[in-house]
């Protein structure tokens, strides 16, 4: 069976830029204080009556130009996002719509900041069993959708963005190890409360007190959170480049989820991998949860960071707890 492999990236995040600065005048904190305990300068801000789907419909268009394939063409489409535009539809239909993919199925895929991973890997099973040729997987949130921007733990860390990849099978005979390799994912419920949003489902449904209560905001306990980062993020890494025979040496480019420059460093550091093999962009685009990996992947690119047969490990940790690692050789 042939690997799924990307063949195109495409990033996107909408035009306003709100720096640290723009924060100090909103809420008590300093821009010291930001870069300092997260590395983040700045985040994109989408204008209001932007949605999920206009941005998502943006990078998958970009996608399949650089990529030159028809919209007609695409099987399938994921859209890996906690901000969808409604409950219902998912996001994936208005996109597929929007984009003419006329024998496109899909589903949106929510699960945070690992939404991107978990997409990838499960549209690239569809890729490996041979049903589809190309599947469009796009990793993208409207997290100031969802923030309160008088939350100081919560509106620092947050921005919106993502971006789209395009997966085909791999049927280059002379380069059978491009694709997606392997990968772990494991979630634990027990961490649910520490990173939630509390209204807006099936338990707490919309009324005015909900409102009044600022329950459909995002709630963060941000220490046990970064506690689980800092553990499970270097040590599912480990796990991963064993099993496949490997160390951190082997690894030509680490992408990790974009939420504190602290935990990726510390990550880096228990992986004994310098970091000039980490792609880091958080300081530009903040934290935009499922948006995070394929920012990354489209900065990297952009910067001549992944080439042809690199190896790439990525690695995401969130709400849920949900976490995962995937390994990849990469094919252009
Ligand atoms: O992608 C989803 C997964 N999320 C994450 O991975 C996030 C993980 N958590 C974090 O990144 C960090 O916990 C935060 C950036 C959210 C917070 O950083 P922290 O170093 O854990 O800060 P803290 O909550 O322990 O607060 C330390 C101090 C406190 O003051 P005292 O009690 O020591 O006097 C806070 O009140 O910093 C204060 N503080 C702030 N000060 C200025 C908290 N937030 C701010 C702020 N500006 N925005």
């Amino acid at each position: 069976m042939p690997r799924a492999k990307i063949v195109s990236v495409a990033g996107v995040v909408p035009p306003k830029v709100v720096t640290n600065y723009d924060l100090e005048k909103m809420i008590e904190t300093s821009n010291d204080w930001i870069v300092e305990r997260t590395g983040i300068h700045q985040r994109h801000i989408a204008e209001k009556g932007v949605t999920t789907s206009d941005l998502c419909y943006e990078a998958a268009e970009k996608c399949l130009a650089q990529a030159k394939v028809d919209a007609k063409d695409v099987d399938l489409i994921i859209v890996a996002t906690i901000t969808p535009d409604m409950l219902l539809p998912a996001t994936a239909c208005l996109v597929q719509k929007r984009l003419g993919c006329n024998k496109a199925w899909g589903f949106d895929m929510s699960i945070a900041c690992c939404g991107f991973i978990y997409a990838l890997q499960v549209g690239g099973e569809f890729i490996k069993s041979g049903a589809h040729k190309n599947v469009l997987v796009i990793g993208l949130d409207v997290m100031s959708s969802i923030i309160d921007f008088t939350d100081r733990q919560t509106c620092i860390i947050f921005g919106d963005g993502g971006g789209a990849v395009l997966l085909q099978p791999n049927d280059e005979k002379d380069n059978e190890d491009v694709g997606l390799i392997d990968f772990i994912f494991e979630v634990d419920g027990n961490g649910g409360d520490s990173l939630c949003l509390p209204a807006g489902g099936s338990k707490m449904p919309a009324t005015q007190e909900t409102v009044e209560q600022k329950q459909h905001y995002v709630k963060q306990d941000g220490k046990v959170v970064f506690k689980y980062a800092t553990r499970k993020m270097p040590e599912l890494c480990v796990q991963i480049l064993e099993r496949n025979g490997l160390t951190g040496d082997d690894v030509d480019v680490f992408i990790p989820h974009q939420a504190n420059l602290r935990i990726i460093t510390s990550a880096a550091e228990r992986m004994k991998m310098p970091m000039e093999k980490v792609i880091v962009n958080i300081g530009e685009f903040g934290n935009t949860t499922a948006g995070t990996l394929p920012l990354a992947m489209h900065s990297a690119l952009k910067e001549g960071r992944l080439k042809k047969g690199d190896l790439v490990l990525f690695a995401s940790i969130g709400a849920g707890f949900s976490a995962g690692a995937l390994l990849m050789r990469w094919g252009y």
